[in-house]
């Protein structure tokens, strides 16, 4: 049989291998909630304005509910000259209905109808990251009060730096995910307008109204241009993109973690239930989870980038190219939510390693800058400061102790200013305690942050 788009123009069928091609159904299947919630929607406004009568729209609404009910009980029969899930569905409707289902196309166009799907989908897709994001926030919350304990060597270039507080790491995490969501509330915004009733590409005679159905599926408002959106998947991209960046945060963290759970780092131990063995070695735990956390994220973010070229040269307005958007699409989604489902409990079910990490944290001089500080509250300029404490640092290094360990008269050598009071400021737990700046890893800041965080993810 040939596809019910191909009108009396056509004298030949469709070729096989074009069905084959072409076809949509295998991948936009899933999208049969929004377009029978569409029809429903458009069929009701036809029959406010007096495109088709109340017995139709009845009949029509019965049975795109009954063959939801099919779709979701697995009785779906696929047809693949069907080519998509909006021609499967209304092919349905009319061999039940007849001419009644014939009418539920009026003034609509697939165009306007994947376009009316996708943002419906995409915005409750956003919805479901947005709310596991949120949990994954708390996860690193509920670290903060039971690890303020703890001093962990903050890097830069992957050398020891300074020290900080480990719930200024949970709470760094914390940032990185409140701006993911902030960018997808804000990529929502331009997601969550209607933009059924473009039709095709340049509107319609008919008297529709756009409002009420925008309405009725719960958009803000009306797109405003038919070829722009006939064309527009700017929502798509822009969706990927704050998924790409969640993936990288989330990359990230993964890489983070995997090197503080090694032999070397011993910072971290994972649950046990999300480590996998080795079928030779009979010692190892291993962190496939983070490494496929950081595996998939390569997935991610290709996809934004076939989704960035798919749309790169297109002229107005739809163009079946569009059609490709959909499995990067889905991919993105499913992808990050199945990550962010694991990194949630790994991260609230992860053990710091206290022992180890006190054992060596006096170790890498993270008290270096403080002590620099010092000098520099003292009077001398930051230049003399920096040379001076570097020259202790290399004195200490080559006796093999942490600037707490040197002599007075050893620092004085190399500034005369340094006096008694300076091993008030030596260590680690004296250097975390002498910040004070505001976003430092001062403890009063880190607590004043951990109470803030407490009230915005209630
Ligand atoms: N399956 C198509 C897609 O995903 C639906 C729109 C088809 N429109 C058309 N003019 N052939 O883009």
């Amino acid at each position: 049989m040939d596809s019910p788009s191909r009108s009396g123009v056509f004298q030949a069928s469709t070729d096989a291998r074009l069905e084959a091609f072409a076809e949509s159904i295998s991948f936009d299947k899933r999208l049969y909630r929004q377009d029978i919630r569409g029809s429903i929607a458009h069929a009701r406004m036809l029959q406010a304005n007096g495109l088709i009568s109340e017995s139709d729209l009845s009949a029509i609404v019965d049975t795109l509910q009954q063959i939801e009910t099919e779709i979701e009980a697995g009785d779906f029969p696929i047809r693949l000259e069907l080519e998509d899930i909006h021609m499967h569905i209304e092919s349905v409707l009319i061999d039940r209905i007849g001419d009644v289902g014939r009418k539920l196309h009026t003034a609509r166009s697939r165009n306007d109808q994947v376009s009316t799907d996708a943002r419906m989908w995409v915005r409750e897709s956003i919805d479901q990251v947005d709310a596991l994001l949120l949990e994954l926030q708390r996860s690193f919350l509920g670290r903060c009060e039971a690890d303020m304990d703890v001093i962990l060597p903050a890097y830069t270039h992957l050398q020891r730096a300074q020290p900080v507080l480990a719930p200024h790491y949970w709470l760094a995490y914390v940032e990185k995910f409140q701006r993911d969501r902030d960018r997808l509330a804000d990529c929502r915004r331009r997601v969550n307008q209607s933009p059924l009733g473009v039709a095709a590409v340049a509107g319609t005679t008919l008297p529709i109204d756009r409002q009420m159905t925008a309405n009725a599926l719960d958009f803000e408002g009306v797109t405003a241009n038919s070829l722009d959106t006939s064309s527009d998947r700017d929502f798509i991209l822009e969706s990927a993109f704050v998924l790409s960046l969640v993936a990288s945060h989330l990359s990230g963290w993964a890489e983070e973690w995997i090197l503080w759970s090694t032999v070397e780092f011993n910072f971290i131990k994972m649950p046990q239930q999300f480590c996998t063995g080795s079928s030779i070695m009979p010692q190892k735990v291993n962190p496939d989870t983070l490494e496929l956390t950081r595996g998939k994220s390569a997935r991610v973010m290709g996809n934004l980038q076939t989704l960035m070229l798919l749309v790169k040269n297109l002229p107005l307005a739809y163009n079946r190219d569009l059609q490709e958007d959909k499995p990067p699409l889905f991919d993105s989604f499913d992808t990050i939510i199945a990550m962010l489902e694991l990194a949630i409990p790994i991260v609230a079910g992860s053990q710091l390693q206290r022992q180890a990490i006190a054992a060596r944290i006096e170790e890498g001089y993270l008290d270096a800058t403080t002590l620099m500080e010092w000098l520099i509250k003292k009077g001398m300029p930051q230049r003399t400061a920096h040379h001076a404490v570097g020259a202790i640092v290399g004195q200490a290094m080559e006796a093999g102790v942490p600037l707490a360990d040197l002599s007075l008269q050893a620092m004085q050598q190399h500034a005369a200013e340094i006096d008694e009071s300076i091993f008030e400021s030596l260590g680690t737990a004296n250097a975390v305690a002498a910040f004070t700046s505001y976003g430092s890893t001062a403890p009063d800041q880190v607590r004043q942050q951990v109470t803030s965080w407490s009230e915005r993810l209630k």
